[in-house]
């Protein structure tokens, strides 16, 4: 039994790199651990300026993870900003991180080098996640490989406040699951809300077929033997189908004979068929707005007892209780 955290942006509909690298495992995790589970969409005003979208996002997000199965009795699964306690930790913890920590961020550089102009809140992001994850003492993080940074600057604040105030936050661990660290999008790169480039598990499924037919592939032809180990493709098939459906059609590239167009309808139909019992379970969710609604106030009611408690802990560690 471990104490479990983990957090998802609404800028954008939810895809299946989300969902294989972090919505799936933490479901999974939700059985035998205390687990904490929330859609960030604080961190999503870095990047999102139009309300509605945000609002749209924000719910769709929630609809998706109670769809996938995220049981919000067992959980605590909120909308951060629901919970402005974490805004005063993000305070104290900002008084005690350095500039250089934050100027060392991959994320932050590599977004000012693809030309987004950056706010401050892009800049202090890694602290408001720390925040995040420090107020709830979570000892296990599961994340994508591109957080990796993050879980290590959050290791860094904690520590540096433990040696200033005392023993006070518990260290996080990073669950990075190796085989998922990169799940390609339809171009090959990263598979990422930011690039035009996934696949979404809850889109109509005509606009998911055509989504997929247009995953970038080599030009070889239908005849010749294709190597499935560079194919994204295949890729993304392996993270669906059936240990035989898998070997099988590792056997079908290898031989030739086969077309990019029939593996594409072949990847289509597993997505296709792995999320229909889920999507029918979100149509049912989406058409029942005031019981969501009534679930996202309970898992903030409930999640708030516990942020309350590492807040109140940490204003006397810092002296802002002055009675
Ligand atoms: P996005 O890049 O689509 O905006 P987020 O940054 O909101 O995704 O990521 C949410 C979680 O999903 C993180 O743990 C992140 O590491 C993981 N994740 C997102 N895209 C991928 C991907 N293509 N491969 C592996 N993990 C991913
Ligand atoms: N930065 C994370 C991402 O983009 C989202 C996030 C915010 C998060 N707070 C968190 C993830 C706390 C894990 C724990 O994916």
């Amino acid at each position: 039994m471990a104490r479990i955290l983990s957090g998802i942006q609404p800028s954008g509909s939810l895809h299946i790199g989300n969902y294989l690298a972090m919505m799936k495992p933490m479901i999974a995790l939700q059985e035998e651990n205390e687990l904490f589970c929330f859609i960030v969409n604080y961190h999503a005003l870095t990047s999102l300026s139009d309300p509605d979208k945000l609002r749209k996002n924000t719910v769709d997000a929630v609809l998706d993870f109670l769809a996938l199965g995220l049981d919000p009795e067992k959980s605590y699964f909120w909308i951060q900003s629901d919970l402005p306690e974490v805004q005063e930790l993000t305070w104290i913890l900002s008084c005690n991180t350095s500039l250089g920590l934050l100027e060392r961020s991959h994320s932050y550089k590599d977004k000012v080098a693809k030309g987004i102009t950056p706010n401050s809140g892009l800049y202090t992001y890694p602290i408001l996640m720390a925040a995040d994850i420090l107020l709830f003492q979570a000892e296990k993080v599961p994340v994508g490989k591109d957080q990796k940074q993050h879980l290590e600057i959050t290791r860094d604040i904690a520590s540096s406040f433990n040696a200033n105030f005392g023993e006070t936050f518990t260290l996080p661990d990073a669950v990075i699951e190796e085989n998922l660290a990169v799940i390609p999008g339809i171009d090959g790169q990263k598979m990422s809300k930011s690039y035009d480039n996934t696949i979404c598990m809850f889109e109509d499924e005509k606009k998911m077929r055509k989504r997929i037919m247009k995953i970038k592939t080599d030009s070889l032809g239908i005849e010749e033997p294709k190597n499935p180990d560079t194919c994204t493709i295949f890729a993304l098939y392996k993270l669906f189908a059936s240990t035989e459906d898998i070997a099988s059609l590792r056997a079908t590239y290898q031989a030739g004979g086969m077309g990019y167009g029939d593996a594409k309808q072949l990847l289509f139909e597993q997505i296709r068929d792995y999320f229909k019992p889920f999507r029918e379970k979100r149509e049912q969710l989406a058409s029942d707005t005031e019981y969501v609604h009534k679930i996202m106030k309970m898992g903030a009611e409930k999640t708030r007892e516990r942020a309350v408690q590492t807040l109140s802990l940490v204003r006397k560690k810092v002296g802002l209780n002055y009675l």
